[in-house]
């Protein structure tokens, strides 16, 4: 089976930057070079949706420095490379609370999401100041609201409402999460929509992560057996999904 929607948790660019005797900084510069490339591969290679964790709820803990430096490359990126991923097909779509940005910030990507918006061959979701636990939270938060003022019914909260209510409302559950730096955690990724994703961890760190690297994890994605908790397609004898 084909994935239709990758995610991928980009880790590992202090670590190449620190590896080369380099600042920190320029791992991220490399690291966005790598979105680029990447965000262009997947459209490509014909997926609808690609996610890319770009800045974390708990990366605000990190030096004044460092996180001023990201958000300067993030607006960069955005200024510079919007028209040109509307061009080829790409829509940004930004996830994320993105409440403690600077205005600037703000703005840059809801232009870029402006300027992509009719875009249609692939969705990119920059997660910017994403949390899982934060995006179950303002859902449960608006879910709840309604239902206090009398619009909905807690009864009739199903996982579909739920999921209409996360910031990747109408796009279909990740297939795949590659996490690149070799770390085996979810870092408080999609918690929700990961609950059946495949997860492939590469050792490659994210400003070395190339087209190629995306094919190998999409292989390995292809020869994987989902069961979503049944029984395999295999042996039961039904259609090999
Ligand atoms: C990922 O690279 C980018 C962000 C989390 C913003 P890191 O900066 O976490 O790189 P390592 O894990 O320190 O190598
Ligand atoms: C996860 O990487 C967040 C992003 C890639 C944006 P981190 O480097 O922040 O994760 P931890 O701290 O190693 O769990
Ligand atoms: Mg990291």
């Amino acid at each position: 089976m084909r994935a239709s929607h990758v995610a991928i948790i980009m880790d590992g660019n202090g670590r190449w930057a620190e590896g080369r005797g380099l600042p920190r900084l320029e791992g991220h510069r490399r690291g966005t070079e790598a979105a680029r490339r990447i965000a262009l591969a997947a459209r490509d290679l014909g997926l609808r949706h690609l996610t890319l964790f770009a800045f974390s709820t708990e990366n605000w803990k990190r030096p004044e420095s460092e996180v001023r430096g990201l958000f300067s490359l993030m607006e960069q990126f955005f200024a510079a490379e919007a028209q040109k991923l509307a061009d080829v097909g790409i829509r940004i779509r930004a996830i994320g609370s993105m409440e403690r940005l600077s205005a600037s910030a703000k703005h840059v990507i809801m232009e870029a999401q402006r300027i992509t918006a009719h875009a249609s061959d692939t969705v990119v979701n920059v997660a910017i100041d994403y949390g899982g636990r934060w995006d179950i939270l303002q859902a449960a938060r608006r879910l709840a609201t309604e239902a206090a003022q009398g619009k909905l019914d807690p009864n009739g909260i199903d996982e579909e409402l739920f999921a209409s209510m996360l910031s990747t409302a109408g796009q279909p559950d990740p297939d795949l999460v590659i996490r690149t730096g070799g770390d085996m955690r979810l870092s408080n990724f999609l918690l929700w929509q990961s609950a059946y994703s495949e997860l492939y961890v590469t050792p490659v760190l994210w400003p070395d992560f190339t087209p190629d690297h995306l094919k190998e994890a999409l292989a390995e994605y292809s020869r994987r057996d989902r069961r979503f908790g049944a029984l395999s397609g295999k042996s039961i004898g039904g259609e090999d999904r």
